[in-house]
Order: C-alpha cells, then structure tokens, then sequence
C-alpha cells in the first residue's frame, strides 16, 4: 500500500489561521503514520493564487499580484516549517509548470468538445468565487451568507452537466469514494438535481488575474479550474515526461484528498468531472472534514473576523501541544469547539500529567534507587502482564484507527495505556516500597519492575505518538533510554530497554501551562 495524500491549496489573501493549519497537520499526523507502518507516502500541501480574492488583497496593498503572492507564500511556508509539517511537495499555482499544464488541458478538452462558450448572466460572489443561480440564492444572498452581485457576460463552459449519471455511478459503486458518509449522502442528494455545466473562464476586463485561455487572450482560467489540476499536475498530470510519476501516484496509488466540508461540493463535483472530462481516472478519497467552531459556534473564519494564529498557539503550548490538540479534540468529519482554555485543558490533563507525570516518577525513582541505570528484572506480577500485554496490542488498534481516518482513537488508545500505567503505579508505589526496601533483593526488585513497566508504557507511547507529536516524543524517548529512531518494529515486544541504560531525572516533558484568562 502506498498514500498519496492533499491538502488544499490555501489562498494567499491572508495568513493562516487554526482551520487552515488543522487541515494541513491531520494530513502531516496521518502521512507520518503511514509512513511509520512501513507505506511508501507522498504530501502534497501549497497556495491558491488567482483569482479575485488574491487580486484584491494585493492591490490593497499597494503589490502585483505575483509580488503579494510571493511574500505570503514564504509565511505560509515558515508557519507549516514552524508546526513541523513534513510535506514533500508545495505546490503554487503561478509556477509556469503549472500554468503551461492546465493550459493543455483547457487545449484537450476544447479540442474535443468539451469545452464551448455562450452569454450568461449568474449570481457572482466575488467572496466564494463562485457563479450562483437565483434558485441558489437565499435572502439574496449567497448559500455561503456572503454577497453576491449580478453579472452577465461571455463565458467558456466546461459540459460538466453530461457527466452527472456517471459521477452518481461511480459514488454508489465506491462507498468510501466520498468520506465521510454523511457527506456522501448530501453530495449523492446534490445530484439529484440536474447538474449545470460549469462556468470556467473570466473575461480580463473584469479580472485578469488568472491563467489565460490558451484559445481565447481576452479570457482568464476560472481560479477552481485552475486550482483543482493541482492534485494532478503535481504529480506530472500533462507534464514533459510525467507520465511514470503520474502512473505511479495518481493511477496505481490513487489521491486521497482532505479538505474542509466548506470546499466539498468543488472537489466532489467540479473536480471528478473534469477528470471524467480529460479522461483521467478519479482519485481514491474524497475526505471532508468538519470545522473549528467559536465560542458562539460560527465557523472560524477570516471574513468573521475570529481567526486564531497558529504561531501564537503555538507560542503558549508548543507545537506539539498544539498538534495533539488538533488531532485528539475533534473526530475527523465533525465540528468541535476550539478555544485557548480547551487547549489548555487539554494539554495539561494529558500530556502534562498523564504523561509527564509518569515520566518524571519512573526516571526519578531510577535515579535515586538504581543509580540511574535500568535494573536487570524479567516481569512477573500479574499486573505487570497485564501492561505488557495492553501495550503490545496497540500497534495494530492504533493502525485500524489511522487507516479509518480516525487518528483521535488511535491517540486515545496510547493514552489509556498512558493512564493503566499511572494507576499501576499508584497501586504498586514504588516509592514506598524501593524506600522499605533496604538490602532486600526481592523488594528491590518488585519496585525496580514497576519502574521497567512504566518506562517500557512510555517508550511504547512514545513511538506510537511519535507522528502526532514528532519533536517531544523524541525527547521522551531518549528520556528512556531509547536512542533509536521511532519505528514500527519496536513495539512489537514489551521490554526492549536493554538492563544497563542509563536514564537520566528527566526534566518535565511538557510543564503545566497557567490559563491566560
Ligand atoms: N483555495 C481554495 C481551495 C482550493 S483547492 C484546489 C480554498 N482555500 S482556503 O484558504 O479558503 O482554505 C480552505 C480550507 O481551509 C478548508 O477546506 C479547510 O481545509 C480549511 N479551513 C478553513 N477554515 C476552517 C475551520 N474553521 N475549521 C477547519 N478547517 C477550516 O478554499
């Protein structure tokens, strides 16, 4: 098996916020998962940036659309460098290579037909960069809430319409083709009114920032048309010699694309049919997933003007705080409340005293009653067993999670096992009985086992938190005298520390933050 996974390209009228990084970490914990279990994987994250919105923003502020862009390219590219995001490919829709390729495409599907022109008038919102009909409309406004204007011109159109029986086939065939269900249900209920075909060109005089029509010079590329190829063309889609790229990426691995419900209907609809159109095959998954809402429970948005910044999240509970944050709270496909207390709260129950706490104990008492080294003792109270045999189990729950797009239960599984260990070690107390103790052997060595126990608890949560939480589980897991690098095959057997290590008083892992407010 092999993942090739997206992100959206992200606009480049604005700096990220929280919804924005969301996406693009859950993609970065779920690549690093697969790769962690042994898959060859492929990222592909980048910028949006035609199109109206783009063109506003830079004329604002006083730029050429491309000098805008390429300034707030490199902020997106320092943030996702800031939150540890490993993709492999950031893809911007201005690079020529880009540009040359979706005018091929435009050139093929004109070419064949699928392509023609006509006068149109339609409901435009310059905010969605979307074309609505009057049916669309409610309380005039757009389905979206924002305004919308009413337009009438030439356009090209994209016959997006023949293929609607096609796409309805092709989602009651696959069932998890468009994730999750209930998104499934409400593209499968937008089919069944008739499919329009899509407006794909903007005439220059009223916006010229876009790819120009390779047949018509007085005619932009609609920013959708030209964004969506990304997924493609990244992976040499009508590239000079992409074709074994392609085979291997799009053909054989197949897309799983991940986005916010908001941009659904463009992936689910606009997208797989201008596949159909340029005869390409569709991508394995389409996954939506839900929002970070307020604390009024609005999506959080720019245009609502309640945005968090990432950096500044990350500046209060680190990056890794914020990453587990993002990908423990929510269940992919669901809204969940976002706010600096949740996080707070979140990352001080679990991480600074379920986990921080067990690694302070365990390393403390190693140090004070063994000298700081790992004590030579093979397992064997029952409560000990019981661990070893929690602990070995959860490789395979923590893959069936991941490969169900539920990477919140593969966390919850690591910290339940996070939880039996600190409970074990309240009922074995350690540091009551290593301090009665003395020069007894067998004293000695029960505490020293509830000590090995824990250690071994930590490095297997260490390793199986390692994609979610890269920079402090390696930490950790030096912490515990594990120099090796997070790998699979290490957890597939309880008590790997090898008698001997030194282990060091480990410093808090993640020290307890106090709330802002
Ligand atoms: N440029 C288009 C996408 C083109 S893809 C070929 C676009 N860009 S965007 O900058 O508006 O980013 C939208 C994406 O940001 C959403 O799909 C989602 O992934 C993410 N989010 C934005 N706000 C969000 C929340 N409040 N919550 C969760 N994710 C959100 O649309």
């Amino acid at each position: 098996m092999s993942l090739y996974i997206t992100t959206p390209l992200y606009y480049v009228n604005d700096t990220p916020h929280i919804g924005h990084a969301y996406t693009t970490i859950i993609a970065d914990v779920l690549r690093r998962y697969r790769r962690m279990y042994g898959e060859e994987t492929l990222f592909l994250t980048g910028t949006d940036e035609h199109g109206q919105k783009v063109q506003t923003a830079a004329l604002k502020r006083g730029l050429t659309p491309q000098a805008h862009c390429d300034e707030m390219v490199l902020n997106f590219q320092n943030i996702w460098k800031e939150l540890g995001i490993d993709y492999d490919i950031f893809y911007r829709t201005t690079q020529p290579t880009h540009v040359k390729a979706v005018q091929a495409c435009l050139q093929d599907l004109y070419d064949r037909d699928e392509i023609y022109t006509k006068e149109f008038t339609g409901w435009y919102s310059v905010s969605d960069e979307i074309f609505y009909t009057e049916k669309d409309l409610v309380g005039g406004k757009a389905p979206t809430g924002s305004e919308v204007g009413l337009v009438t011109e030439k356009n090209y159109f994209f016959k997006m319409s023949k293929y609607q029986d096609e796409l309805i086939a092709h989602i009651e065939k696959n069932p998890t083709f468009i994730a999750p269900e209930s998104k499934r249900n409400e593209v499968l209920g937008f089919l069944k009114k008739p499919l329009q075909d899509l407006c794909i060109s903007r005439p220059k005089a009223r916006m010229s920032w876009g790819i120009e029509m390779p047949f018509d010079k007085d005619y932009v590329t609609y920013v959708w048309f030209d964004a969506l190829l990304n997924y493609a063309v990244g992976v040499g889609f009508k590239i000079p010699d992409g074709e074994a790229q392609f085979e291997k990426w799009w053909t054989t691995c197949g897309a799983t694309h991940l986005m916010g419900k908001d941009i659904l209907t463009t992936h689910a609809v606009y997208w797989t049919t201008m596949l159909m159109g340029l005869r390409a095959p569709l991508p394995k998954q389409i996954f939506a997933h839900g929002w970070w809402l307020t604390e009024s429970n609005e999506k959080m948005s720019k245009s609502k003007g309640a945005v968090v910044k990432p950096l500044d999240m990350k500046n209060m509970v680190g990056v890794d705080g914020l990453r587990y944050f993002l990908t423990r709270d929510i269940h992919l496909g669901n809204d969940a409340q976002f706010s600096q207390d949740l996080v707070i709260a979140r990352v001080n129950t679990d991480l600074a005293n379920n986990f921080g706490n067990l690694l302070s104990r365990s390393t403390n008492l190693i140090d004070k009653f063994f000298g700081g080294h790992v004590p030579d003792i093979k397992f064997s109270m029952p409560a000990s067993l019981a661990l070893a045999k929690q602990a070995e189990a959860l490789p395979e729950i923590v893959h069936h999670e991941v490969m169900a797009m539920a990477p919140n239960r593969a966390i919850e599984a690591v910290t339940d096992l996070l939880s039996a260990a600190n409970k074990y070690m309240e009922d074995q107390a350690p540091w009551k009985s290593l301090k009665a103790a003395g020069d007894d052997v067998e004293k000695l060595n029960l505490g020293g086992e509830a000590l090995l126990v824990s250690l071994e608890c930590l490095r297997f949560a260490g390793i199986l938190l390692s994609p979610v939480m890269p920079v402090k589980m390696a930490e950790l897991l030096k912490s515990v005298g594990w120099g090796n690098l997070p790998s699979i095959n290490d957890v597939k057997k309880f008590q790997m520390i090898p008698a001997g290590t030194a282990i060091a008083k480990a410093a808090p892992l993640f020290p307890r933050i106090e709330s802002a407010s």
